[in-house]
């Protein structure tokens, strides 16, 4: 094990049997040399990503969503433009420098309405990333264009088949075109996958850590599975949070320089769980400046955190979680190459 361990940390590589080794460890080891390895490439500070949860209409049908369209008990919202320009504002004043515009798969935010509106948020001096699913590569190309800076889209299993059976209508072959199309036209693009899904393996979550390699991920979120009571995979309980650790940390062996959230649904699991992960390799949090009677409505799983907190009350919560490791909230951008 710490052959192994030494091995990923001079050479940022391991073979698939490796990773598989390291996911059935208990973990300890490998979240210290992770944190290590942290420490190394991107320093103490921490970049905050201000999520602007915009719209919870989606026409997706994804068997694991809280917010899948076929949940008839979500009421469905979409923020104006002045209300979305409000948030950055806030944003901004309160020393963010990046904020993360997330929605379902909504059309009514067409490709115009939205380069519209990426154009009034780039007049702050904000980082922009994009979390709103899938498109054509001519839209990515757009938003670009418009300064979108970043894409999030999780590729959330590459068991082809397994996310087939997930995803009714949708195809695995259409998000990895979505991450190449990204790719090639120069995002930061960020995207993870879901750890703790119905018949998923150890083997396959190993083939997730590799493909982000292979991928050159900028950024990689992971994310404990947990089951919404409104959705096809409701009974499907399991505690998933040490595995997702695993594979989030073995991500940042592999992967020594990106960025890497301390994810929300990782706290909705365990109570101080991004402080763990932020020990763990993590070097981003993504606070909710969602306005309070929204975030009710953005329910993707049960126990969400801080659903009944102030915009202003996350950003003070989390600077204080984050200082009490020793660490510092980030004044940069954070791109992938930032220093801190
Ligand atoms: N529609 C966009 C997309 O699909 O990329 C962005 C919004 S989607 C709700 C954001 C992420 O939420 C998904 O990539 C998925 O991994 C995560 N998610 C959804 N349901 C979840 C659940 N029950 N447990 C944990 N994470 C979940
Ligand atoms: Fe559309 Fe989850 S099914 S955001």
């Amino acid at each position: 094990m710490l052959n192994l361990l030494h091995k990923a940390k001079l050479f940022h590589n391991l073979t698939k049997d490796e990773i598989i080794e390291l996911l059935n460890s208990n973990g300890l080891e490998l979240f210290s040399c992770a944190d290590n390895v942290r420490k190394e490439y991107k320093g103490n500070s921490v970049h905050l990503r201000g999520l602007i949860e915009f719209s919870n209409v989606c026409n997706c049908h994804c068997f694991y969503c809280g917010i899948r369209c076929d949940n008839k008990k979500v009421e469905r919202y979409r923020l104006s433009e002045t209300q979305i320009l409000n948030c950055v504002k806030f944003a901004q004043s309160s020393g963010y420098r990046t904020v993360v515009l997330q929605s379902g798969e909504d059309n009514f935010w067409s490709c115009e309405k939205l380069c519209n509106l990426i154009k009034k948020i780039k007049e702050y001096d904000v980082a922009l990333t994009l979390s709103i699913g899938e498109r054509t590569f001519e839209e990515y190309k757009e938003f670009k264009k418009f300064g979108a800076d970043r894409y999030l889209i999780r590729i959330e299993t590459t068991d082809e088949n397994l996310y087939n059976r997930l995803h009714p209508g949708m195809s695995f072959q259409n998000r990895l075109r979505c991450l190449i199309n990204l790719k090639e036209l120069g995002y930061e693009t960020g995207t993870g996958c879901l750890v703790g899904l119905p018949e998923q393996t150890i083997e396959s979550l190993a083939d997730d850590i590799l493909f982000f390699r292979n991928l050159n991920a900028d950024m990689v979120g992971i994310g404990p599975f947990i089951p919404h009571p409104q959705t096809p995979l409701a009974e499907y309980k399991n505690d998933n949070f040490d595995l997702a650790l695993k594979v989030m940390s073995i991500t940042r062996l592999l992967l020594p320089d990106i960025n890497i959230p301390a994810t929300t649904a990782m706290e909705s699991l365990k109570p101080n769980g991004r402080i763990i992960a932020l020990n763990s390799g993590a070097n981003v949090v993504m606070p909710n400046l969602t306005e309070v009677n929204y975030r009710k409505k953005y329910e993707l799983y049960p126990g969400k955190i801080c659903i009944n907190d102030s915009p202003s009350d996350c950003v003070k919560c989390i600077k204080n979680k984050i200082e009490s490791i020793g660490r510092s909230v980030s004044l940069s951008k954070g791109y992938r190459t930032d220093k801190n």
